[in-house]
């Protein structure tokens, strides 16, 4: 990873790994939640706790997640040796420092607070406020100034473009949780001939099998003004997005979002799709079809034995992958299909 892309990672980290040792050279490893600039890692601690020995010391914070297990036999149908597992980890190596102003203390546990309630709903921390001018006396805030920081995304890189397609193909064949999600990481550090041939969309796009959410803006655009969007903020459609636990999409050759679909799926039985668009210069190449294939494909969809969507007039696109009009729903019993229509909350309407 890049410098930047490694701070990013650090930024979205639910907790970070703080490792140091004490003056008598015994280990300490502590679960932090901080405030990450381009220059310091910031947090609080007890004024007598252990972190307070360590002020001055060399310390060593990392964050990493694992982001699928890679069998053996995906590459070897008998050794073991190939087994492994793609993970992305951060490190970044410093000092310990505590931080003594009462401004650059407030400045940081406002920091902190941003981090973890971007909701707000207090006042702002700040050592002109009187209501914290002892918590912030009181407290001890620390930091570790960054000296190093080095973001490793391990995701077979070491493979050649043949063999990383294969790892590709085997995970989307595979579907575990997380699959879909490790092939679209894998596409981000791999060169497009490493791409299977699966995910390849027409006219130059590829089609993702999962997007991250700094996506879900582009999708929006992309939904906005629709008939069944009408009236709906950008802010729920991201939401919407963000919500679903499938959203595939494709890219342009310029990395542009030009086609979105989503769906809400236990991955059993009775899921829904919602949301599919393609940017008006993409249409009538089949990438619609192409992404509504991939969605069905999905590991959340693909053993579910029915499908459901809703559409005003796109009947005969959705025809083709055997959609049929459902004038009731045929639950193989007698069953009659109820519908709450509920006044919307002040939150979901604009
Ligand atoms: C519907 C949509 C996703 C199709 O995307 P696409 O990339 O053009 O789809 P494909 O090229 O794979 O297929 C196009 C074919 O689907 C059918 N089709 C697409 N939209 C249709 C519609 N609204 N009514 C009837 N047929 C439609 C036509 O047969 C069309 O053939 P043509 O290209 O010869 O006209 C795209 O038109 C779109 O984003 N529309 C606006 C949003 C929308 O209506 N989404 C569906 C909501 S349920």
């Amino acid at each position: 990873m890049t410098p930047a892309q490694a701070l990013a990672f650090l930024r979205e980290a639910e907790v970070l790994h703080l490792a140091l040792t004490r003056p008598d050279g015994s280990p300490v490893l502590r679960t932090l939640n901080a405030a990450v600039s381009d220059e310091w890692l910031l947090f609080h601690g007890a004024p007598s706790g252990e972190k307070a020995q360590c002020v001055g010391r060399a310390a060593v914070v990392q964050a990493e997640e694992v982001v699928a297990t890679i069998p053996s036999y995906f590459t070897d149908k008998e050794k073991a040796c190939p087994a492994t597992t793609f993970f992305r980890s951060v490190q970044v190596h410093g000092t310990l420092e505590r931080i003594v102003d009462p401004h650059v203390k407030a400045d940081a546990l406002q920091r902190i607070m941003e981090r973890y309630q971007p909701e707000g709903g207090h006042l702002p921390i700040s050592f002109d406020t009187p209501l914290y001018q002892n918590a912030i006396r009181g407290i001890l805030v620390l930091g570790v100034r960054i000296r190093e920081v080095t973001g490793n995304a391990k995701l077979g890189q070491n493979k050649g473009p043949t063999e990383a397609q294969a790892l590709m193909s085997a995970l989307w064949g595979r579907g575990a949780p997380g699959d879909a999600r490790a092939i679209s990481l894998m596409f981000q550090h791999h060169p497009e001939a490493a791409r299977p041939a699966r995910f390849r969309g027409p006219a130059g796009t590829w089609l993702w099998p999962w997007l991250p959410p700094s996506d879900a803006p582009e999708a929006a655009a992309l939904l906005r003004d629709q008939y069944w969007t009408r009236g709906v903020s950008d802010e729920l459609l991201v939401a919407a997005q963000l919500g679903s636990n499938v959203w595939v999409g494709a890219r342009d050759e310029n990395g542009r979002l030009v086609a979105t679909a989503r769906a809400n799926s236990d991955g059993v039985r009775h899921p829904y799709v919602a949301d599919v668009a393609v940017a008006p210069e993409h249409r009538h190449r089949g990438l619609g079809a192409a992404l509504v294939e991939l969605l069905l494909e999905h590991p959340a969809l693909r053993r579910v034995p029915s499908v459901r969507l809703g559409t005003a007039d796109a009947q005969p696109f959705y025809e083709r992958f055997g959609f049929v009009p459902e004038p009731q729903v045929d639950f193989g019993f007698p069953m009659t299909s109820l519908l709450l229509r509920r006044a919307p909350t002040a939150q979901l309407t604009e």
